[in-house]
């Protein structure tokens, strides 16, 4: 396929949207951008005591090139850092850029169908309940060593969701035309395979 075609995933955190795009991403042999890792990349440099608006505007390939951006700390430096207005634009062309290449792209965030590609070809809202994403979470921080508790991470994964969603600029919501998969009953199995249909039919 030489023409643009975008798949925007937005939901919380730990919905499942990682996986989705993953799956999709190599089913229909699309690029893939998780835009959580830029907002991840610039958080990691405000905790080096970058300004970081600054570091929004000189990111670079080797930034996002770091193991260390899955942990919660940097998750939750990255929900912050995305709460400013500069930092957001400074990361909006890329993405923009990177949603109509050629050839076909799926890019999982918060605001995707909503600011950074309101025209995307399929818009998906991935979702679960609080208590499921922080099991999930939780289990997948464990697999890496790190040394946490339950409780610690569903508080981690409320405390961004509140901030995501009520945030002035591009706030966490769903796009008015987004299909809605919920993955507290349905299986990530199950969701994929949706997704699949959905990007099938508007191809
Ligand atoms: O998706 P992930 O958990 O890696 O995202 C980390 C944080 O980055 C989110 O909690 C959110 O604050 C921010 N983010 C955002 N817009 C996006 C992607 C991520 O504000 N498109």
């Amino acid at each position: 396929m030489t023409t643009p075609f975008t798949v925007a995933i937005d939901g919380p955190a730990a919905a499942g949207k990682g996986t989705i795009s993953k799956a999709v991403a190599a089913h229909f042999g699309f690029a893939h951008l998780d835009t959580g890792l830029l907002y991840r990349a610039v958080g990691a440099r405000m905790l080096t005591g970058e300004d970081p608006i600054a570091a929004a505007q000189n990111l670079s390939a080797e930034d996002l090139d770091n193991a260390d951006l899955r942990t919660a700390e940097i998750a939750q430096a990255a929900s912050k850092v995305a709460v400013i207005p500069e930092v957001r634009a400074a990361l909006l062309d890329f993405q923009r850029a990177f949603a109509r290449r050629a050839g076909g792209a799926v890019l999982d965030g918060r605001d995707i169908g909503t600011v950074i590609c309101p025209q995307a070809e399929v818009k998906l809202f991935v979702t679960a309940s609080a208590d499921i994403r922080a099991q999930r979470r939780f289990a997948e921080l464990q697999e890496r060593g790190a040394d946490t508790d339950f409780d610690t991470v569903l508080a981690d994964v409320k405390a961004r969701d509140t901030r995501d969603s009520t945030r002035a600029d591009a706030p966490l919501r769903a796009a008015e035309d987004a299909v809605q998969l919920d993955t507290t009953t349905l299986s990530i199995d199950a969701a994929v395979q949706a997704a699949i249909l959905a990007v099938k039919d508007r191809l």
